[in-house]
């Protein structure tokens, strides 16, 4: 333990713990953005995904190690389930990085072992010792994680890890699996471990907590405390059920109280609201206003009381500066006046970096647009421009115009045209309850891909009448999934749903749009939803091929 001392190692799930919770799906080219994200925020690890679960998610994982998992980039690292072939998916899933971790599991508490697995302890102990041991045949860096540790008994869990470090994992990683314990049980749990399993103090000791009693972070900073060197944690907080320990709060926590933990990141905090944004608009959930760090009130001072303190003396009432996350220059406009130069060198300032020249002007012309809408510009506006405009979600269908009408006594209409991948020109119109309504049925008419709409929210990104509208739009694809699956494979329906797994009949995609009219952004954000739907529909083939190709396996 004594090299890494100082240092505590941030481990990133949020691409497989937090997407597999429910609606919390992305699409590969969103993955692989979210990595290259993870990638300039500088988390140490990436835990791309679970490689066994589909062939889609063998691919993603496949693709970001080869494109983030570079020689100066994190580690990659892949679950796998304590059994051959998963852990051969995932080696093969990880191959193209140059630092390669295999995380296996295996759950150690007697109600999972009894009732889940059907198991003895002494089978576990078994399956334990022969997993990490072929994993570490392929691989030098191996996580064991003991599953609902939290709930395990603890001289078993102990025994377990035991097994665990002599076959050769080199990263022991404790799961409050059902968020469980209090940090002062959690915190205890660490230190047993790490004063009781012997070659222990070689290993990484890790944090892995889940929010279920709203106390994820307290219980990993614990483990901090306790000897933890490294803290497994998700954007946002995002994953199962009340999701996981958020990445911006643990970071923030240790950045602010450094002296107090004695420990410090690598991160780089200056990413972390970009960070948190991205996500949110790819799995369409917004940051709810007083998130701690990353909501849009964490630095708003409201008060008389305390903006009378703040203009007196910032410290009064800020523990941390929302520079210091990314937030800085709220207060800082751009305008019509503002030009290319100015445009660049602020995007350069937030840590905007674009792909080409291309990607440059039209976020530009976009700029202009919003200008001539909005008089004051600000860090949020941009943000949210960047984020809903560089989606790299394929315009599968453009919308090009979008004109509606409504009003009391009126019935709401709407038209749209909408341009096809080769030039075609569709224009239909509807009408409907309101006007976001005869928009989505014009829409539907000319995509006929039946959907149900499962959230619409909207989200003012800041103050005042001109305010640009964040529109966010959750749809589940309806009826026939697996048949049209089977037919874009040429296979019987029974087939397809095997090949593709459950995942094929739960899939939630989500929209985000942005404009000053809030009808428009809700026009957009529908179509990004839509199409991401017909982009993973397309993606979910060529994925497979792809994998089973590659040796992914036929089971
Ligand atoms: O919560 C949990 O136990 C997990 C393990 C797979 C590490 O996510
Ligand atoms: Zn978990």
């Amino acid at each position: 333990m004594e090299s890494h001392v100082g240092h505590v190692r941030i481990f990133d799930t949020t691409l497989r713990d937090g997407e597999q919770a429910p609606g919390c799906t992305m699409t590969l080219e969103e993955k692989l953005e979210v990595a290259r994200q993870l990638a300039r925020l500088n988390v140490d690890i990436i835990e791309a995904g679970f490689p066994a679960a589909s062939p889609g998610d063998w691919a993603a994982v496949h693709e970001i190690a080869r494109e983030v998992g570079t020689a100066d980039g994190p580690v990659i690292a892949a679950l796998a389930r304590a059994n051959r072939d998963d852990i051969e998916k995932a080696w093969s899933a990880i191959q193209p990085a140059v630092k390669k971790r295999i995380h296996t599991f295996m759950s150690t508490s007697d109600i999972h072992l009894e009732h889940q697995f059907r198991k003895t302890r002494a089978e576990a102990l078994a399956i334990i010792r022969e997993m990490v041991t072929y994993a570490r045949s392929l691989c030098e860096d191996v996580e064991f994680s003991p599953m609902d540790a939290g709930r395990s008994d603890p001289v078993f869990l102990r025994e377990a890890v035991a097994v665990a470090v002599a076959a050769g994992a080199t990263t022991l990683n404790i799961p409050d699996t059902v968020g469980y314990l209090t940090p002062d049980e959690y915190g205890a749990m660490i230190r047993d471990l790490y004063e009781h399993v012997p070659g222990i103090e070689a290993c990484v000791l890790s944090t892995h907590c889940h929010d279920d009693l709203g106390v994820a972070v307290a219980n990993s900073l614990a483990g901090v405390r306790n000897g933890a060197r490294q803290v497994e944690c998700t954007i946002n907080g995002i994953g199962e059920r009340a999701g996981n320990a958020s990445l911006e709060e643990v970071v923030m926590a240790i950045h602010t109280r450094g002296q107090f933990y004695g420990v410090r990141t690598q991160i780089n905090t200056r990413e972390l609201a970009r960070t948190s944004r991205l996500v949110s608009s790819f799995i369409g959930v917004p940051v709810p206003p007083n998130k701690a760090i990353v909501g849009a009130n964490a630095f708003a001072h409201e008060s008389g009381i305390h903006q009378d303190g703040v203009l007196k003396h910032r410290q009064t009432y800020e523990i941390m500066s929302a520079e210091t996350v990314g937030l800085d220059g709220n207060e800082l406009v751009l305008g019509k006046h503002s030009g290319r130069h100015a445009f660049r060198t602020k995007l350069h300032a937030m840590g905007v970096e674009l792909e080409s020249d291309e990607e440059f002007q039209h976020l530009f012309e976009r700029f202009k647009d919003l200008c001539d809408r909005k008089k004051r510009v600000d860090d949020r506006d941009i943000l949210a421009l960047v984020t809903g405009e560089l989606q790299h979600t394929p315009e599968i269908y453009k919308l090009d115009l979008v004109q509606y009408s409504s009003g009391l006594g009126m019935i709401p209409t709407a038209t749209v045209r909408l341009i096809g991948p080769e030039g075609q020109v569709w224009i239909n119109s509807d009408t409907g309850t309101g006007p976001v309504d005869a928009i989505y049925k014009a829409i539907n008419r000319i995509v006929e891909r039946p959907n149900e709409l499962l959230e619409f929210s909207i989200n003012a990104i800041t103050e005042g009448l001109d305010a640009v509208a964040e529109v966010t739009v959750r749809i589940r694809e309806q009826g026939g999934v697996a048949e049209d699956a089977a037919a874009d494979m040429g296979a019987s329906t029974s087939t397809a749903t095997v090949l593709s797994g459950k995942r094929i009949a739960q899939q939630i995609f989500s929209g985000y749009g942005v404009h000053t009219d809030t009808i428009v952004a809700a026009a957009h954000a529908y179509m990004a939803a839509l199409n991401k739907m017909l982009a993973a529909r397309q993606e979910r083939i060529k994925a497979e091929a792809v994998a089973y190709a590659a040796g992914y396996g036929t089971d």
